[in-house]
């Protein structure tokens, strides 16, 4: 029998990502466009197992649709990775009446709502939120568009000053161990390489890349470097080792970094998180539970939480070969 529900609670959960705010902006919406009431749940797991609980309505989410961050705040909780946290946190719930809850996060948040279901048979649904990519089941996250763009841009500023000193940059990006920012960037960027977790370049290719740039008369050369790459070394190492290696590079470092996950959410984004939202609602209304939303084929789409888990998000090889010969 489908349950009815009436109170569904909203939490944002892991790294934070431009657009969650949007996406709460959609769900708190969606919730009282249907009459639905709608809580905001702080700090992600962490205050549902305080029961810090606060009721929302249309207004509340005025002004956030454009805010990096997150108005509920985030977290990686432990606690709720335990059997008597994750009891706490229902029987929080419970209290407030709330029957449903929608988490904006990555595949840590989704696994423990999974868990949750599992054990109290709760109604819950996910909307992928994280600038890695890494999520089966959606060609995009929340947060990922922007953070390319946030840094494209920062990097056609360092190559401004890469190419006044004829410089050689290595700049680490962020994506944990997948390579999707990196890539893309790579190539947004029109760097001289990239190197990826999902590929190992090594280092006697790395030279010899970076050899023929010199010599194709480059003033300047970056090489991206997602932080899970397969190379091994830290972009400090493979600083000294170009130096070491090559005298006549002048290297480098830059390390992005947390500035990639803040600012101003993209359009994209912003439309993104607002379709995710009203899927979401609406798709618990109907009495779906245990699903992530996702875009897919320009639409939106549901995918079981354990395949959004377990999935991998694969990168587009061919954008390799692309930067390759862009890269002449
Ligand atoms: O998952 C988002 C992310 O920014 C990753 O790219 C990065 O590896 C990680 O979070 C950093 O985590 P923290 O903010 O806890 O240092």
């Amino acid at each position: 029998m489908l349950q009815t529900i009436k109170k569904i609670g909203v939490l944002t959960s892991g790294g934070d990502a431009p657009g969650m705010n949007a996406a709460i902006r959609a769900v708190v919406r969606t919730c009282a466009f249907h009459s639905i009431k709608c809580y905001g749940i702080y700090r992600g797991y962490e205050g549902m197992i305080d029961g810090d609980f606060v009721e929302m309505d249309a207004r509340s989410v005025k002004g956030i649709i454009n805010k990096g961050g997150t108005i509920l705040k985030s977290a990686r909780s432990k606690a709720f990775r335990t059997v008597e946290g994750r009891k706490a946190a229902y029987d929080q719930l419970k209290k407030a009446g709330i029957d449903a809850f929608v988490v904006i996060g990555g595949d840590g948040s989704f696994t423990g709502a999974m868990v949750f279901n599992k054990e109290f048979d709760f109604p819950v649904m996910g909307i992928p939120g994280t600038i890695d990519n890494d999520i089966y089941g959606t060609t995009h996250t929340l947060g990922y568009d922007t953070a390319l763009n946030t840094v494209v841009e920062v990097i056609d500023k360092i190559r401004d000053t890469a190419s006044s000193h004829n410089r050689l940059f290595f700049i680490e990006v962020m994506g944990r161990d997948v390579g999707h920012i990196a890539l893309n960037v790579g190539v947004g960027a029109g760097a001289e390489e990239i190197l990826i977790p999902e590929e190992n370049l090594g280092l006697d290719r790395l030279l010899e890349s970076l050899r023929r740039s010199k010599t194709s008369g480059k003033s300047s050369s970056i090489v991206v470097v997602a932080e899970g790459d397969k190379i091994g070394k830290s972009v400090f190492e493979l600083k000294d080792y170009v130096e070491e290696n090559m005298t006549e590079y002048e290297v480098r470092v830059s390390v992005l970094g947390h500035m990639q996950r803040g600012g101003s959410p993209s359009c994209f984004d912003r439309v993104l998180a607002s379709r995710m939202g009203v899927k979401a609602v609406e798709s618990i209304i109907t009495g779906k539970s245990n699903y992530m939303v996702g875009l897919k084929n320009d639409g939106m789409d549901l995918t079981p939480f354990d395949q959004a888990v377990k999935g991998k998000s694969k990168i587009d090889k061919e954008l390799l070969r692309v930067s390759d010969i862009m890269s002449i």
